[in-house]
């Protein structure tokens, strides 16, 4: 543990994953503060002390942040011209930002299965948030993770099936585990190279007609829709998150889908009162 990675630890944005890393960090006795546009609703799980108020498009929230702290930037860095002002002033030590999967061009492809998606493929720059992330990685020498799908208890792949969101077409997905997510942020934090990005999935690209034949045969649940759009999706790299998990020596927990699909149904169902 170095020096740096034991300073004061922002949540910008503490939602679904923010949330997580901060409670993994409160338990480990380490000094961490959370932000949210509207601190005193969204974050009642944070001591009234280590509520922050910050949004990145009221300039007058910015000084709300402690100076020479590690920051864990959760929600889409842009637009750019905001991001470069507010980074202008920056004064923190490590600096991690959530990026997407959906920052490397779309289609570059058109084989089934598509090609494998390592962190040197070419990034769509069209995106603002794109552009954020890359001149944050750039100028500020930020770590940014390119995370793919996230899912958890409360994001239910099943119920993004029940609900007709995805349906069982031949369209490769990646995810990742709220859990392996937060630890991933941690991981990143402390050990991950300033200036590099990083692939952030499972590891198993899977089709969503895959993933719809595991929901129909193992819990029930049929595809409201019949019909995809034809894209063919991608499949990422995650070796080199591997690599820094290794020296880190965090696993990932969530490699088999349909266990942590159980988990997460067991949790959502109501256990039955005892006599
Ligand atoms: N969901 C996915 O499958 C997926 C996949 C790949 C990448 N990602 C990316 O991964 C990151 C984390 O995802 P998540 O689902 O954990 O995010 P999330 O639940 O949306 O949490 C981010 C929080 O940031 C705050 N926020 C949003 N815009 C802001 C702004 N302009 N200024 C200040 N705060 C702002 C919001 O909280 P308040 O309303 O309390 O301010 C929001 O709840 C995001 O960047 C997301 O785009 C998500």
């Amino acid at each position: 543990m170095t020096a740096e990675t034991v300073k004061p630890l922002v949540i910008l944005g503490a939602g679904y994953t923010g949330r997580l890393v901060y409670e993994r960090e409160q338990v480990r006795g380490r000094v961490v503060f959370a932000t949210s546009r509207d601190p005193d609703r969204h974050l009642l799980f944070v001591p009234p002390e280590r509520r922050l108020r910050f949004d990145l498009e009221d300039r007058t929230t910015w000084r709300n942040l402690p100076p020479a702290c590690n920051l864990l930037w959760c929600f889409p860095a842009e637009p750019l011209e905001l991001v470069q002002e507010f980074s202008g002033n920056l004064t923190v030590r490590r600096l991690v930002v959530l990026g997407s999967t959906s920052a490397y061009q779309a289609n570059l492809s058109r084989d089934h299965p598509p090609p494998w998606i390592d962190e040197t493929a070419p990034l769509d720059l069209e995106k603002p948030r794109v552009q954020g992330e890359e001149w944050l990685r750039m100028k500020c020498q930020a770590i940014v993770l390119r995370v793919a799908g996230i899912y958890g208890p409360g994001r239910n792949p099943l119920n993004w099936i029940k609900r007709g969101r995805v349906s069982p077409s031949r369209k490769y997905v990646n995810l990742i585990h709220v859990e392996d997510l937060a630890n991933i942020c941690l991981a990143a934090l402390a050990q991950g190279i300033p200036g590099e990005a990083y692939n952030v999935s499972d590891g198993t690209p899977r089709t969503w007609r895959e993933i719809c034949h595991l929901a129909s045969e193992r819990f029930e649940v049929q595809p409201v829709v019949e019909v995809g759009d034809g894209s063919i999706g991608k499949r990422i790299d995650n070796r080199k998150l591997l690599s820094l998990l290794a020296q880190a020596g965090v696993p990932l927990l969530h490699t088999d889908l349909l266990r942590s699909l159980e988990q997460i149904v067991a949790a959502e169902t109501p256990s039955e009162a005892t006599p």
